[in-house]
Order: C-alpha cells, then structure tokens, then sequence
C-alpha cells in the first residue's frame, strides 16, 4: 500500500449494560495497532469505537439498577468505557454514542432515505428473540435448555431462554439483495476475512435470507422511525449505522467522502451482520459497501467463550495492572492466531511476558545500551566495514519489516508481530556469538567492538519504530534512550514502511540511561 491513501478502521460499538472485560480489550487493541501501523505509514487513517446504546437488553440492565437507561448509559460509558481506552493506551480518532444526536439524525436520514427507495414495508411477525443477541434467532442457533432451563428452547450463544415476541413491525428486503451479496463475495474473496469466515457467510446467504424486522414497537429506547415515531428503530441496524454517522452521513458529506468505505474488525459473533446485513443496506440505499470485514475469534474461559452474563469476565485493569498495557497488547496481539479462538491463561501470560518481553526484548535493549555507556561513553558509535554476521541481521531487519507491513496489509497481527520478533532473536544470537565484552578487552578490536554495537542500537532503531504500533509506551522509552528522538524525531513520526532501512541511526546519538523496559514479575 502506498503511503497517504484512506484507511478508515472501526471495532464493533460495545454494550455498555456492563462493564468491559478481556474480550472487548482484545478487539480494541487490535484495531489500535492496525491503525498506529497506518498511522505512522502515512496513510490518512481514522480510528473509531463507541458504546451501542439502545435496545431491551440496555433497559432491562437499567431497570435492574433501578435508573433510566440514560443515567445507565452515562454511569457505564463514563466510569468504565472511556477509562478503558486509557487503560489500554489506545489511540482512536473517534468515539460514538448512539445516543448522541450526530447519530440519531444520520440513522433517521438513512432509514428515511431507504424507505423512499423501497426497501421497506410493513408486515407481522412472530419469531424468538434472544436479548442478549438482540435478535431474532436462526434455526440455527436455538437449542433445547439444559438445568434450569429445561424444555425450554435457548439461545446457543447465551444459553438463556429466547423469548417469543410477536408484532407489527417494518420489514427491510433483505432477501432480495442475496444475489447481489454473493456476487460481492465472488468477486472480492478477501471482502470477509479469514476464509472460515468468508466460507460460513457464503454458505449462510446461499440458503436464501428472509426479509429482517427493523422496528419494534414494544418499548421506546431507542430511535424514532421517521415516518411512524410509535416504532422505535431495530438496535442492530440502529448499531451499524454508527460506522457511517460517525464520519459525516448526514451531517458532512465532505468528510464521509474522505473516510468511507472503511474496514470492519469484529468478533466472529457478529460477523453476519456486519458482512450479510450491512452491506445489504449500504446496496438498498445506494452506498459503497465496506472495503472488508474481519472476523476475529473468540477469547475462551474453560473451553467457551468468555462473557460477562456467564461471569467469566476477566477485568482488563486486572492484567494491566500487574503487567502494563504494552504486555497486555503484545499478549493478546501475539499469543493468538488472529481470526482464531484463543484461551487465556496467566500462567502463559506470565511466561510469555519473561521469556519474550523482560528476556528477549527488554533485556536485548538494557545490554546493548548499558554497553554503548561502557564502552563509547553513550555515544552510539561510527561503524566500521561491515562483516557478514552484520550484514545477516541487516537482511533480517529488512525482510522483517517487509514481512510485517505484508501481515498488517492481511490483518494478522500475530504475524506481523512474529516477523519483528525475528529481529530480536537475531540481535540476542548475534551479541552471543559476538562477544562483545570480550571484543572490549583488546584495543585492536575497537573498530570491530564499534561494528558490533553501532548493528545493535540500529537494530533496536528498527524494533522501536516497528513495535511502536503495537507497544507504545515501552518503544517510547527505548526511543529516548537511544537518543533517537534528538537526532531523529518524534517517534511516531517514522515511517514504519520505511524501518527496514539500514543506517538511520546516525553515529553520536546519545544514548541515556534505561530502567528495565519490563521489570521482572513475582507472581504471587
Ligand atoms: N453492540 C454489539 C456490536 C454492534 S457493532 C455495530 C455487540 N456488542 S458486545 O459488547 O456484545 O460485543 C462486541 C465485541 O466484543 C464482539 O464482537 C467482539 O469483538 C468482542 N468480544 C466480546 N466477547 C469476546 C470474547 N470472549 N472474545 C473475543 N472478543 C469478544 O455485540
């Protein structure tokens, strides 16, 4: 990709009934990084999250609590949702709210404008409905209870009870933008990544879709439909919408022209809303259709999926904690095929950590620092002729910044990040085999000693430029230490398409004094 074009990138907007655990982290942290990479490509990106805000399930939860669900949403979204983003040291454009009025109206404009289009008619419905899904559920996905449950019909994701619900409701065509769907999917395999996920929607549009309810006129949280306020608007198609209203449908046309089409990452729960839905609406109203989606899978607890209304939920703070939100990123970013179900240990997290982060990394930029302190004063020294165990971790650093941009242009932060790594393992095998505390006993060495260290720092250039994206508060300070700031900028200025570069550190930058970038953890 070239530097300079639009990469609009969205996580899904988050139920703010409750507060947010591990899971949510995971997909926000994974957009964060594609979008830092973007970012510091030059690309003119923009990154958006949000809080999905309407619906029963947001009504009940208040009800519970015994507040409006306004007052709910505003307890949640600010005490939990917003101090997420800081805990997690994400870095987004944007934030929505569903019930802000740039949404309401833009939602009221689409709905407005596909209704004239005739795309929407009126009819009666009776169907189960699971409200921890907000939707009507697929054959599919009920199931017959077990325990408290029994004989009863469940939903397969909650497995709570669904509920029969019969109305008079609006009904968006959904079935008849199936050929145009599949046609979508031929001739842009990579519209919805990965593959599983692609082959799962194609195979669900293939057998044919119904017409979707888009209204409900039972309860009133949620958005007017423009032209019969006795319906309030389906939260779903209410949610998607935020990914348009946030970039100007219907309030700024010049700035929805400049980001969208964007690309979606969610998790593969509600992949065929975002890839079978949504962009049957964009089709109904005219619209360009996203530019891909990306399925994700699922952190597991004891082999399932982790949830809050399973009480499996593990806090993000709680990791953040003990282990700061650069390991937090780099764990989950790492440890996990992305597009793969994953499961969360600590005890993995907590050897990950040492081996990768305090023993691999941290302690490759402690040494190579503390050397250039040693042995040159902290002044990073002029190179001499290159030998081939140079010129190796030169081609290294190379391939694994080419290799790491190609992984972020799939999606696959986990490879990406296992590029870079190639970096570190070379740099900790090459000052091995190099000796350079021995090279620093023999004044005949000192070029060669010049050599070993210069390949070092420079080495670590490209790691904190790469790593950046992913781990921004450890590259930080590696950045300043390196003395790299002064003699090169900030760091997110730096090109990450452009860190494979060799000799971009200039000889003289002064190095300064590093803390452990990952101090050592007793765990308890
Ligand atoms: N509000 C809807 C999305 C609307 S988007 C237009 C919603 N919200 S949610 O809060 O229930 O979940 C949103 C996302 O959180 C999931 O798609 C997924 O990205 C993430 N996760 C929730 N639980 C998760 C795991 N256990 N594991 C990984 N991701 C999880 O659905």
């Amino acid at each position: 990709m070239t530097s300079g074009g639009s990469f609009f990138i969205t996580t899904p907007i988050y139920y703010p009934s409750d507060v947010p655990h591990i899971g949510h982290g995971y997909t926000t942290v994974a957009v964060d990084t594609l979008a830092r990479w973007h970012r510091q490509a030059g690309d003119d990106t923009w990154m958006l999250t949000g809080t999905d805000e309407h619906g029963q399930k947001m009504m009940r939860a208040a009800a519970a609590n015994g507040v409006s669900p306004q007052e709910w949403v505003d307890r949640l979204v600010g005490e939990a949702w917003f101090p997420l983003l800081k805990t997690l040291d994400v870095a987004n454009d944007d934030f929505i709210r569903t019930t802000q009025e740039r949404h309401e109206k833009g939602v009221q404009a689409f709905i407005q404008a596909i209704y004239e289009r005739g795309h929407i008619y009126a009819g009666e419905y009776e169907a189960l409905y699971c409200v921890g899904c907000e939707e009507f559920k697929p054959e599919s996905e009920i199931v017959d209870g077990t325990g408290a449950f029994e004989g009863l019909k469940v939903c397969a994701i909650h497995s709570k009870p669904l509920e029969l619900l019969h109305e008079k409701n609006y009904f968006f065509r959904l079935s008849a933008f199936a050929d145009q769907l599949l046609e979508l999917y031929r001739e842009r395999p990579d519209f919805v990544q990965p593959e599983s996920a692609r082959n799962e929607v194609v195979a669900f549009v293939q057998q044919g879709l119904k017409d979707l309810s888009i209204s409900r006129s039972a309860f009133d949280w949620g958005i007017p439909v423009p032209w019969d306020p006795s319906h309030v608007i389906y939260v779903w198609v209410d949610a998607l919408l935020n990914y348009a209203t946030a970039i100007g449908y219907g309030s700024d046309e010049a700035s929805f022209e400049r980001r969208w089409p964007g690309h979606h990452v969610v998790g593969k729960d509600i992949l065929r809303f975002h890839a079978v839905i949504w962009p049957a609406m964009l089709m109904a109203a005219g619209l360009e259709v996203p530019r891909g989606v990306f399925a994700h899978g699922w952190l597991l607890v004891g082999g399932e999926k982790m949830s809050k209304s399973k009480a499996t939920g593990i806090a993000p703070e709680t990791l953040v904690k003990t282990f700061g939100s650069d390991a937090y990123r780099f764990y989950f970013l790492s440890a996990i095929a992305f597009g793969q179900d994953g499961s969360f240990s600590w005890e993995d997290m907590l050897a990950r950590y040492h081996a990768e982060l305090a023993n691999g990394f941290g302690n490759l930029a402690s040494r190579s620092i503390a050397m250039t302190a040693k042995y040159f004063d902290g002044s990073a020294p002029e190179p001499g002729e290159y030998a081939d165990a140079d010129l190796a971790v030169q081609r290294i650093v190379a391939d694994a910044a080419a290799n790491a941009d190609a992984a972020i242009e799939r999606f696959r932060t986990d490879e990406a990040i296992h590029a870079i790594w190639t970096i570190v393992d070379a740099l900790n095998g090459y000052i091995t085999e190099s000796e350079p505390w021995v090279l620093a006993k023999d004044d005949a060495q000192r070029e060669r000693l010049a050599t070993v260290l210069y390949t070092c720092l420079e080495g670590l250039r490209a790691l904190a430029v790469l790593l950046s994206p992913v781990m921004p508060e450890s590259t930080r300070k590696l950045w300043t230490a390196l003395g790299a700031e002064e003699a090169l900028g900030a760091l997110t200025a730096q090109d990450v398409r452009d860190a494979g570069r060799w000799g971009q550190l200039p000889a003289g930058a002064t190095a300064s004094k590093l803390a452990p970038l990952f101090p050592r953890i007793e765990d308890e």
